[in-house]
């Protein structure tokens, strides 16, 4: 197969970022997709309904003329998040879900939840609301080693949430592991997922290939071949609990080429092109659609989108960096070739 037509689809999990960087990525998103969850982590955190209706108005304002695009927005829990400020999210329409990162855990998380158990009085309401939890999964205890921060995730805090808050719709983020994808598989109907394109295409030792990898840095870290495999596996089951969610994470090159440098990587620029690489090696690309299109509208309770993207298998090569507010962003791939092209 050398064309593929799917409905647009939808990126379930980005960092846009604000101000100029949020000019010069946000392009690259809207051109590919319709909508976005647009996480919350800036600096300051979007921990409130008002500040994330402003961050949105800055969003649309960045739309290049003649694009479309849809920001689905988040707030960003604490332990002080209040009932009332679910209330209100839920009312504004505006907002989709409810970010949990442990305190620590990556970048941006500082403002994070220190424990759970601050957080009863919001899970509350946001379970009998419907408004769902969007949860980076790793535990931060300096001692847990940090291939294993998820797994260890899995049994301390994410079967305890489960069973004290049996309605609550949760999405694993970017899982990485086995465990994860077992986890997610054996949970019930309203227990989704997220899976990258770097997750699904990469194992760990891309971070060593010859030298130390900064752009190959994200967190949760790539793990070894044998998760890769299982999150392949469980991204062309056509299990509608799985669904596309880059996690695309722009940081200046200077912040990732340093000796304490910034995890996240750039995908924005090549997702879907990527996504089909990791279908099509697996054989799967009648499987994209679904979870690049479908799944996750119908988990977040949205209609699909209506209109129709084209992929061809013609090789182009990515460019070697790309403008970001006065330095610039090198993109996975930069230098090389994706083997998939947008129509
Ligand atoms: C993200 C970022 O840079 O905001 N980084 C990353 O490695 N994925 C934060 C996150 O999602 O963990
Ligand atoms: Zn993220």
């Amino acid at each position: 197969m050398t064309t593929i037509s799917i409905r647009r689809p939808d990126d379930w999990h980005l960092h846009l970022r604000d101000g100029a960087a949020l000019k010069a990525v946000l392009p690259d998103t809207a051109a590919r997709f319709a909508r976005a969850i647009v996480m919350p982590n800036l600096r300051p955190p979007v921990t409130t309904t008002a500040l994330a209706l402003a961050y949105r108005q800055r969003i649309l304002q960045a739309i290049p003329a003649g694009m479309q695009f849809e920001p689905l927005m988040t707030l960003y829990l604490t332990d002080n998040t209040s009932a009332d400020e679910i209330v209100r999210a839920k009312e504004s329409g505006m907002i989709h879900g409810v970010k949990l990162y442990p305190a620590g855990a990556t970048t941006n998380s500082d403002s994070g939840v220190s424990n759970l158990g601050h957080c009863v009085k919001a899970l509350e309401v946001m379970e009998k609301v419907g408004l769902p939890l969007l949860v980076h999964a790793e535990v931060t205890d300096a001692h847990v080693d940090v291939f294993d921060r998820e797994k260890v995730f899995i049994d301390k805090i994410m079967r305890p949430l489960l069973q004290k808050f049996q309605g609550l719709k949760v999405v694993f983020e970017h899982i990485t592991t086995k465990d994860a994808a077992d986890f997610v598989i054996a949970a019930e109907d309203h227990i989704a997922a997220t899976i990258t394109a770097h997750h699904l295409l990469m194992n760990r030792n891309a971070m060593f290939t010859g030298g130390i990898r900064p752009h190959h840095y994200c967190l949760p870290v790539l793990k070894r071949e044998e998760h890769r495999q299982a999150l392949v596996n469980a991204a062309i089951s056509a299990n509608p609990k799985f669904f596309l969610g880059t996690d695309s994470a722009p940081h200046a090159r200077s912040a990732k080429e340093s000796s304490c440098g910034c995890a996240g990587m750039y995908t924005a620029h090549a997702a879907i092109e990527l996504y089909a690489e990791a279908f099509d090696a697996a054989n799967a690309l009648d499987k994209l659609e679904g979870f690049a299109s479908i799944y996750g509208a119908n988990f977040y309770g949205l209609p699909v989108n209506e209109t129709n993207i084209t992929l061809q298998k013609t090789a182009w090569t990515v460019p070697e960096s790309i403008p970001y507010d006065g330095d610039v962003l090198v993109p996975l791939r930069a230098g090389q070739s994706i083997a998939w092209k947008l129509a």
